[in-house]
């Protein structure tokens, strides 16, 4: 979108070499003179470019949300209804059943050592006996004891109930024997509910679910399993507010402010804008939403042809005197300086996946991947799973990625331990709203909130099932 007031200046791009890293071809960039608007205008006719290819489900997703969103002005919408088109996203409180989740970082379920994880509000017990890694239900059959309190593994298989001694098979759950009633009718007949685990890259995924676990492929995003990609992972740590509130919050267009905050933004100089705005015209071009496939469910946006100010004014009352509000880092800089500082924001992808998966690509260098999911741990609060990919030509390489330095300082220092820590606190500053005070229903939407209103559409649309309360209080087949 370019300046309203047509005060702008047209110059080539300066950006050739950055982009062709993505596929993509900038083809001219306009300044607004007023307010420093950068609008670079992409290529996007290219055969090999993504947002070339034909965009009907966001298309149709568009359609389906307009009428929701101020300002759209969309004459083909569809007329809005009492039941909003993300029903399913509003009932998914404690997460979509059905799909793996990442859990936790190998390393921190070390051989003989256990660890009791809540996902989706299922009370489950992570065990790794002889080098194989388990997870089952924290809840004896018997009478309900959870074994979390003094696992009890006389073999490396089995699991006891340490208050009546029922033993489990720690693979299939199924009742090993009673060490009081060796001759049972219940051995081998009943047992405890056990749950697929794989573990990929020092990662723990677990399927929640009912049914034959799909491939893990179809639930992680695109590039995760290529064999030059090294994954560097953080510690996942809880964030008190509901996971849906960060699967929105990742990639919301409007959230950007919040970066002005970041130490890494302050340091670096990058002034992150009051936010990002698009129209349907330009969120049909750079937001390429697939589904199945070899990877997951989701959407992958190019930041190209949006609207990133770093200026704006404050209206003054009765034709009283505006003010100019400049973002403290973007003050004392100079137009090309914002330009040199901003430049990765305008080619960098990010991809929102099912179940709860985020991607930005590149950030926060180029050639470095973050990726990072919001996994629901009960109603009121996620795990934080980050981590952060990069390509790898050799063991020593993937090795300083992984375990060394090079992880460290080219991504969990810089994001994880900063500039996702304002994430974090945004999502904690809204959860009040939405789970106590009917925020679903009050929220006021903007126009450049409908991003957000298409990806609740597409989840719900996409998802293999909803989690219900039922579940948690172990209610499911076994
Ligand atoms: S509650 Fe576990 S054996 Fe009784
Ligand atoms: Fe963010």
């Amino acid at each position: 979108m370019l300046c309203p007031e047509a005060n702008w200046v047209t110059e080539p791009s300066k950006h050739e070499d950055q982009l062709k890293y993505f596929g993509v071809q900038c083809i001219m960039a306009h300044r607004c003179k007023t307010h420093q608007i950068l609008t670079i205008i992409f290529d996007t006719r290219q055969e090999d470019s993504e947002v070339a290819k034909t965009n009907a489900i966001a298309e149709d997703l568009f359609r389906r949300t307009a009428a929701y969103a101020p300002d759209m002005n969309f004459d083909g919408a569809d007329q809005p209804s009492a039941e909003k088109p993300w029903a399913k996203w509003l009932e998914a409180e404690l997460g979509f059943r059905n799909h793996w989740y990442p859990t936790e970082a190998s390393r921190n379920i070390p051989d003989n050592g256990h660890k009791m994880i809540k996902l989706l509000g299922e009370d489950i017990l992570f065990l790794r006996r002889a080098g194989q890694l388990y997870a089952i239900e924290d809840r004896c059959c018997h009478r309900g004891t959870r074994f979390s309190i003094r696992p009890l593994c006389y073999t490396d298989d089995t699991i006891t109930c340490w208050h009546h001694a029922f033993t489990f098979n720690l693979d299939d759950g199924r009742i090993r024997t009673l060490l009081n009633d060796q001759g049972s009718s219940l051995i081998g007949r009943k047992g405890i509910k056990s749950y697929p685990v794989r573990e990929e890259k020092g990662i723990i995924f677990t399927f929640v679910g009912d049914i034959e676990p799909p491939p893990l492929e179809a639930d992680v995003p695109v590039g995760f399993f290529d064999e030059d990609v090294a994954v560097c992972v953080a510690d996942p740590y809880v964030v008190h507010s509901n996971w849906r509130l960060g699967s929105e919050g990742g990639y919301d267009p409007g959230h950007h402010f919040i970066h002005n905050w970041s130490k890494y933004s302050i340091n670096a100089r990058i002034a992150m804008t009051f936010g990002w705005t698009s129209t349907r015209d330009t969120l049909l071009k750079t937001c390429l939403y697939e589904t199945g496939g070899n990877g997951p469910s989701g959407f992958t946006r190019i930041a190209s042809e949006t609207s990133m100010s770093v200026a704006a004014t404050i209206p003054g009352r009765n034709g009283g005197p505006a003010k100019e509000v400049v973002l403290p880092i973007a003050g004392g800089q100079t137009a090309e300086e914002i330009e040199m500082f901003g430049k990765m924001d305008f080619a960098t992808k990010v991809g929102a996946w099912l179940p709860c998966a985020l991607t930005v690509d590149p950030w926060p260098f180029p050639g470095v991947i973050h990726n990072e999911y919001y996994v629901p741990r009960d109603a009121n609060s996620h795990y934080y799973f980050q981590c952060g990919w990069t390509k790898v030509d050799n063991e020593e390489t993937a090795n300083e990625w992984i375990n060394g330095q090079l992880g460290q300082v080219r991504w969990k220092v810089p994001v994880q331990e900063d500039f996702t820590v304002q994430d974090a606190e945004a999502r904690e500053g809204i959860e009040k709203f939405y789970a106590e005070e009917d925020g679903w229903k009050q929220e006021q939407i903007a126009a450049f909130d409908i991003e957000l209103l298409m990806w609740r559409v597409f989840a719900g649309d996409n998802c293999r099932g909803v989690q219900k309360e039922s579940h948690t209080k172990g209610m499911f087949k076994r």
